[in-house]
């Protein structure tokens, strides 16, 4: 070890001896080091660059203490060689962190997080990341850029894939998870990985659905909906942020201050890392916000950006902006410190190399493709189920037709951002079909259409005759991973290619159609969920999605998940989201277009909030899903029917289970603030509890509410509950259940 490093480390012990040092040890040392490091050395741990091997220039740059973090460097032994340079060639010795997207599952691929969403289970999602930082820190990785946490109420967005969805308290509780599963209870242990809550803020606000748009967002929505979850980050321990590359009201993220100055640094304490996104800093000039890469640097700089990911604003500017004065070097300092920060936490300064193991012996293990395919199995969501088409039974089904792009795609079932996925692991719904069920039941399998895109019909005959052969034909549709995901983004959401023909075809054959969803987003399925007798939705389930879907398919397991986010019936809806505003005309009197006699005058129609042709539900509400089971809710009981401001009332729901089945329910609060001095919601999930009950049995389901629970903003710098009228419900999902008043007083 460098010999400076050696004695920095036993540096604050001796000088905490000697003077009783009111700074922590770590703290001590970030200052003993900060104090001996150049301006560049500092510059050069703001710095961050896409790997490159061991390419000299990259050599060259750790040497000389140019780069402090490196992203996308993958081969475990390029690692430890860099790391070698910059630990024992460097002149101060300091290691690496070496991040990678690391999104839902390293090489064990995990649902997408949309999907684990629909889980409504967090010990699966903490569980998901813990097998994800096992088997990233093998190869070297220590920093991963997950979860993100932002809402995500637009399913034209690529990126609601990545999303938990759209609410924030159901996104801040697994994001908090995530975060939770990554680090550990100890940062310093090899196996874990520094988080990175992103993109802050309000990335998934951006207009029209199109990826790195722009947002409008006032304050107190930024507060009310974007922010929760970045706050539960924090509180969390989440080690890094990411900014995202969207402006917020004109002011792009990777130059706000008041975002992550006032808000991040100031109100919420946060001393993690605030690293940009790919190039973010660079994009203020195309955002028109700066003129060139000095005035980004400067502005970054200034606004509490730690890391400059791949602009090279930082190592071009910095300097000359410090020597200037226009970013003053405490600036630096405080960014330096957060980096050293995290460096200290992952016990990189001690413990700075990987040790180098075989891939098979940490990759697709066991345990971790039991966890992944459990992850699949909650995550389905049960969206019809007409005559209990479903389960099928070995029993009463014979011979069943397997059709559909999604049937047989290992690259596509794992989803978007999977670098580092082997579609060779994935296990496909017609393999795990074959596999568990093709002893007891004939499998015709007809793709038909051979990706999601294919709007070839030229095999729709084949698939018609193998339909009414069998005693049910089950459709695997979707999207390819391709069309969800970073900058992939969709004006119409509906089943690409002739999916929705080759449904509605099978539909005529009169033999039971059970469709089976694979997508990253909510599609607008109105037609496709008509022509089936039962469908499926899993979104994109990883590499364990046949497993799952075959368990499920079968009744071996109930579907459980519950909708994370509105499906809409068409996409000129969007947005459209449980916690929506009342109005002053509540939809009522819905006429709907076809409906309207020819001539009929423009009094005529009721005069309340809701589309001609569409109504004004969606398809699926939050919250949403089906059984195998059935469950009975009681009517909510409140040990009182009043709040008094700081004090609680306990909620309670008997939950039966009339059906014949053991299942799961996520059993769900929500609450609405009747009169506000700003409107509310007409109703916000506020907690849930996802319980197992068996067949004929009764679970009682408790839930505490406090008066905090009720708080709002009500100004840019005040949440406080208001008296007066609400109403809760314990239920199934954001549309059901009965109500119960009660106020705060
Ligand atoms: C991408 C994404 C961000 C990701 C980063 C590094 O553009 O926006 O989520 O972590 O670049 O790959």
């Amino acid at each position: 070890m460098n010999k400076y490093i050696a004695t920095i480390c036993a540096l604050p012990i001796f000088l905490a001896s000697c003077v009783g040092s009111s700074l922590s040890t770590t703290e001590q040392r970030i200052e003993d080091l900060l104090s001996e490091m150049t301006l560049d050395e500092k510059i050069g741990q703001m710095n961050q660059v896409t790997g490159m091997g061991l390419h000299e220039d990259m050599k060259s740059m750790v040497r000389t203490g140019k780069v402090g973090t490196i992203l996308n460097e993958l081969d475990v032994n390029t690692v430890n060689e860099l790391q070698r340079i910059a630990v024992e060639e460097s002149r101060l010795g300091i290691p690496l962190v070496i991040a990678r997207d690391v999104i839902h599952g390293f090489k064990t691929i995990f649902p997408i997080p949309l999907a684990q969403a629909a889980s409504w289970n967090p010990e699966l999602a903490k569980l998901g990341a813990e097998v994800a930082a096992k088997e990233a820190t093998s190869v070297g990785i220590r920093w991963t850029f997950s979860p993100m946490v932002d809402v995500s109420r637009d399913p034209r967005w690529g990126r609601i894939a990545e999303s938990y969805g759209e609410d924030p308290y159901l996104v801040s509780v697994m994001g908090a998870a995530t975060i939770k599963g990554y680090q550990g209870d100890d940062l310093t242990n090899p196996a874990t990985m520094a988080a990175c809550a992103k993109h802050f803020a309000a990335y998934g606000a951006t207009e029209s659905g199109k990826d790195y748009n722009t947002t409008w967002v006032p304050e107190l929505q930024l507060r009310e909906t974007y922010l929760p979850p970045f706050l539960a980050a924090v509180e969390a321990g989440s080690a890094t942020f990411m900014c995202s590359f969207n402006d917020i009201n004109g002011v792009p993220s990777s130059g706000n201050q008041y975002l992550n100055n006032t808000i991040l640094r100031d109100e919420w304490g946060y001393d993690g890392v605030l690293v940009s996104d790919w190039g973010s800093i660079e994009q203020m000039i195309p955002h028109g916000f700066c003129a060139d890469l000095n005035e980004a640097a400067c502005k970054a700089a200034n606004a509490s950006v730690d890391i400059d990911m791949m602009s090279y604003a930082y190592v071009l500017h910095l300097s000359e902006l410090v020597n200037s004065g226009k970013v003053d070097e405490k600036v630096v300092d405080d960014a330096v410190r957060n980096i050293l920060r995290m460096k200290i936490n992952l016990g990189l300064f001690e413990n700075p190399y990987t040790e180098v193991t075989e891939g098979e012996d940490v990759f697709y293990t066991e345990s971790s493709m039991e966890a992944a395919k459990q992850a699949a199995i909650e995550s389905a969501v049960l969206l019809k189920n007409d005559n209990k088409t479903l389960p099928l039974s070995t029993k009463r089904v014979k011979r069943i037709a397997v059709v559909g792009p999604l049937a047989d795609a290992p690259a596509d079932q794992v989803g978007t951002w999977c670098f580092d996925a082997e579609a060779e692991h994935s296990i496909t719904p017609i393999n795990a079909l074959r596999d568990k069920y093709g002893k007891d039941v004939k499998i015709d399998y007809i793709p038909t259409l051979t990706y999601s895109r294919d709007n070839s019909k030229k095999d729709f005959s084949k698939a018609i005759v193998a339909a009414k052969r069998a005693d049910v034909v089950i459709i695997f549709a979707g999207e390819e991973s391709v069309l969800s995901g970073e900058a992939r983004c969709r004006a119409e959401i509906s089943l690409p290619g002739a999916q929705s023909e080759l449904i509605e075809a099978l539909s005529k054959t009169k033999t039971p159609v059970v469709t089976v969803i694979m997508a990253g987003r909510p599609l607008t399925i109105e037609e496709e969920v008509k022509n089936s007798d039962a469908v499926l939705l899993q979104f994109h389930g990883g590499t364990m999605a046949g497993p799952a879907l075959a368990e499920l398919l079968f009744g071996e397991v109930s579907p459980s998940g519950k909708l994370p986010v509105t499906f809409p019936k068409m996409v000129g809806q969007v947005p459209i989201y449980y916690a929506h505003k009342n109005t002053g005309r509540p939809a009522s009197n819905i006429t709907l277009i076809d409906d309207i006699a020819v001539g009929a005058p423009q009094t005529s129609l009721g005069f309340t909030s809701y589309h001609l042709d569409a109504g004004d539900s969606p398809l699926f509400p939050f919250g949403y899903g089906l059984s195998y089971a059935e469950f009975d809710y009681s009517a909510p009981k409140l040990s009182s029917n009043s709040i008094v401001e700081g004090e609680t009332i306990t909620v309670t729901c008997d939950v039966r289970n009339i059906g014949n089945c053991d299942a799961k329910e996520v059993v769900q609060l929500y609450v609405c603030d009747e009169v506000g001095s700003l409107i509310r919601p007409v109703k916000e999930l506020k907690q849930f509890e996802k319980v197992e009950i068996k067949a004929g049995e009764t679970k009682t389901v408790s839930f505490t509410l406090s008066s905090d629970d009720l708080a709002y903003w009500n100004s840019n710098t005040t949440k406080l509950p208001e008296k007066g009228a609400f109403k809760l419900w314990i239920a199934s999902d954001s549309n059901s259940g009965v109500s119960q008043s009660f106020e705060l007083k």
